[in-house]
């Protein structure tokens, strides 16, 4: 397994919330948490099936079990069995009662064929900055792997921390922690830069926005290319 999943241990994960969620979005990366990345997550969710890839700790989907109240169906993707068995049980403690399922899975590899056509939203949040490559290797990868999942009406969207480029000005914490984990290859993103990764949506997707929080770009991809 890659550092970029395998720092995801259970141990790790109990502290993520407070390291990530509460201290770096607010204070490294300006792109709080309650005020912005849950509302964004909330907006997109879909009314059949939702597909979550890059779980983590489940903090957002475990936010959303409101939201997902008419959703029949959550799927939680992620290469590390840790964080999928974490998410689906807090998902399920939030009080969400839909079907739950869980698929191991490397976002780099084709996704099997039940997967296809089946979900109204994909969400990938913080995944793209932990994998490793340029935004320009590896974003067409991941949207074409995962633009196959989607309805033909529906919606991928998230959020990934920049590494550099325009209107990406990193803070003191910021520079510390984006030395720190590329050097450990818990990040992959000094080099990502937001026209990198529009062009990477623009190439598999028909209506693109991205929008820039702090040093977070916020996503959302529709209508996916045929061909
Ligand atoms: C930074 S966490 C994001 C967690 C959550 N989405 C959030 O925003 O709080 C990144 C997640 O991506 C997963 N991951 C890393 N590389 C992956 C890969 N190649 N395929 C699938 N999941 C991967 C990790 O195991 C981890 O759960």
């Amino acid at each position: 397994m890659d550092p970029s999943a395998r720092v995801y241990s259970r141990f790790n994960l109990r502290l993520y919330d407070l390291v990530v969620l509460v201290i770096s979005n607010k204070w490294a990366w300006r792109c709080p948490t309650s005020s912005t990345l849950v509302p964004f997550f909330h907006k997109d969710l879909g009314e059949r099936a939702h597909l979550d890839v890059g779980v983590g700790t489940g903090y957002y989907t475990a936010k959303s079990a409101h939201n997902l109240a008419k959703t029949e169906n959550v799927t939680l993707l992620d290469l590390n069995e840790a964080t999928l068995s974490t998410a689906s049980s807090r998902l399920r403690q939030a009080g969400y009662r839909g079907t739950i399922d869980e698929i191991h899975h490397n976002v780099f590899h084709p996704l099997p064929d039940h997967l296809h056509g089946k979900f109204d939203s994909v969400s990938l949040f913080y995944l793209l900055h932990c994998l490793p490559g340029s935004m320009v290797d590896k974003g067409p990868k991941v949207f074409a792997t995962l633009g196959v999942a989607l309805r033909p009406d529906g919606v991928l969207y998230g959020a990934t921390i920049l590494g550099r480029g325009p209107g990406v000005a990193h803070n003191w914490l910021g520079r510390r922690l984006m030395g720190l984990y590329n050097k450990k290859g818990i990040f992959g993103n000094a080099d990502d830069a937001l026209d990198d990764l529009k062009n990477a949506l623009e190439g598999r997707f028909e209506d693109v926005e991205v929008k820039l929080v702090g040093v977070v770009a916020l996503f959302e991809a529709r209508r996916p290319k045929t061909g």
